[in-house]
């Protein structure tokens, strides 16, 4: 196995302040300053309740409801917001110069210069996209494929996927190979080596054949983590194949270093955990995407780009190519930026052990007032997210009344979580149907005790 050293939080916030300035060729006198928020502080001298109660305050969700379903979308922070609308308003006023608000063109150098260290990336690795669709769906499209080359994917993506995905295969004759993962079901007898063997077993089976690995760090239906770094290193890597990770659920939940993951390609959602506003996401492509090269040096041209117009763009590198979509929303992506500034702030490790303790509290508070529920997210800590999937439901193949369920919650008691619905097993033929809910770092022990009695007081109003 490759060993990768992964940075220390510490050490990203020395590179943020100085490698990353120096990477993108600019001094810091010259960086504009005025684009970005006033900047939340953590406070480490507090005690953690305080502090913890320091960011919930910080958002502005209504506090007649609690919403728990960031994995649809999130919540952008009061700093983040204040400041976003007041580089729109910048911008309605000086639409040309923009008051040299976001730099010079392409004006968002100081934004990935910034936030690119708190992923473990270079400044020129990161691309602040739309949203995780858009990433993926660049990268996918951009990739140079032939009849007959296979790609490995698993039976729990995204239309964010599935989408590009069958593109492929219709447009080129791709075979596009869905894997089936395994699925907890209450049990916590799934393990990171089946993932990994799974791959592997594919990679060896069409050998010679297999073009890509795409899969999705964290999957939106059950919420279970997928052992990214190892599917990389153990499986891709020795076998020349590019790796695209989905990360829609992993950006703002996860203290992710892209390096250490060592893939090729990581598309994420800058608006669910990590609380940007919406449209806005981030795309990371390994070092130009070189290593592509040296996997399919049988092809011209491996990665066609978005702004792949020859003899304009070439000089911009890959970064820029990606980045340019004509013109932009400034003002999303510094907000983005504030955003992920204000989470190094917190800290990106704090963020995770809070998170992920909250999802483990409510998985086993689930299964102390449930306990004939299913839980479909594994409580095992390497294959555990915030997202915790389950019913409470006989029946989980019973969409109506799940729905009905999930509608009451909201309107009786203002719990907000939304219902998902997979294939345990490929070959099945119905669905299974489960609640899904997010907890995040505005939440507490409280909220995850409410929904559990809101829960419980609705499955008796409808027995
Ligand atoms: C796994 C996964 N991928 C992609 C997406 C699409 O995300 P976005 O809205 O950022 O394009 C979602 C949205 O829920 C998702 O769950």
């Amino acid at each position: 196995m490759i060993e990768t050293k992964k940075i220390s939080p510490a050490r990203r916030h020395f590179l943020k302040v100085t490698t990353g300035i120096a990477a993108a060729g600019i001094t810091a006198s010259l960086l504009p300053t005025q684009a970005s928020a006033k900047g939340f502080k953590f406070e480490p001298n507090h005690h953690h309740k305080k502090r913890w109660k320091k960011v919930q305050k910080e958002f502005v969700l209504d506090k007649k409801t609690t919403y728990m379903n960031i994995g649809t979308t999130g919540s952008m922070p009061k700093s983040v917001l204040e400041n976003y609308q007041e580089n729109n308003l910048s911008v309605a006023k000086n639409p040309w110069d923009m008051q040299n608000k976001f730099g010079a063109w392409p004006y968002v150098t100081e934004m990935t210069t910034s936030i690119a260290p708190g992923f473990g990336a270079n400044a020129n690795e990161i691309i602040l996209s739309r949203n995780t669709t858009d990433g993926m769906c660049s990268i996918l499209n951009g990739l140079h494929f032939e009849a007959g080359d296979v790609i490995l994917t698993t039976h729990h993506e995204h239309v964010a996927a599935h989408s590009p995905l069958h593109v492929l295969a219709a447009r080129y004759g791709v075979e596009v190979i869905y894997l089936d993962i395994p699925v907890d079901t209450g049990d916590n007898s799934i393990t990171e080596q089946q993932f990994v063997d799974l791959f592997a077993l594919a990679a060896n089976q069409y050998a010679g054949r297999v073009r890509l690995i795409t899969f999705s760090h964290i999957t939106y239906k059950t919420g279970t983590r997928l052992p990214a770094k190892r599917i990389c290193q153990e499986v891709a890597i020795p076998n020349q194949i590019p790796t695209l990770i989905d990360g829609a659920h992993s950006i703002g939940m996860l203290d992710l270093d892209f390096h250490d993951i060592d893939c090729d390609f990581y598309a994420g959602s800058g608006h669910k955990w990590q609380c940007g506003p919406g449209a806005t996401g981030i795309l990371f492509v390994r070092d130009g995407a070189t290593r592509l090269d040296q996997y399919w040096s049988d092809c011209e041209n491996p990665l066609w780009f978005i702004n792949s117009s020859l003899g304009h763009a070439d000089y911009l590198g890959t970064q820029l190519q990606l980045q340019y979509i004509g013109n932009d929303n400034y003002p999303a992506k510094q907000a983005l930026t504030d955003a992920c500034k204000m989470w190094d702030e917190i800290g990106r490790d704090t963020i995770e052990t809070r998170v992920l303790s909250l999802s483990k509290y409510c998985k086993q508070q689930l299964k102390t007032a449930f306990p004939s529920a299913a839980i479909y997210s594994p409580d095992i800590d390497q294959l555990a997210s915030a997202i915790t999937s389950f019913n409470p439901f006989e029946d989980v193949n019973d969409l109506v009344t799940l729905t009905e369920f999930r509608d009451r919650l909201r309107e009786q008691t203002g719990f907000i979580i939304r219902t998902t619905d997979f294939k345990i097993q490929q070959s099945d033929t119905v669905d299974t149907h489960a609640l899904r809910i997010s907890t995040h770092l505005f939440h507490d022990h409280n909220d995850v005790d409410g929904l559990i009695n809101a829960m419980q007081h609705v499955l008796y109003s409808m027995s």
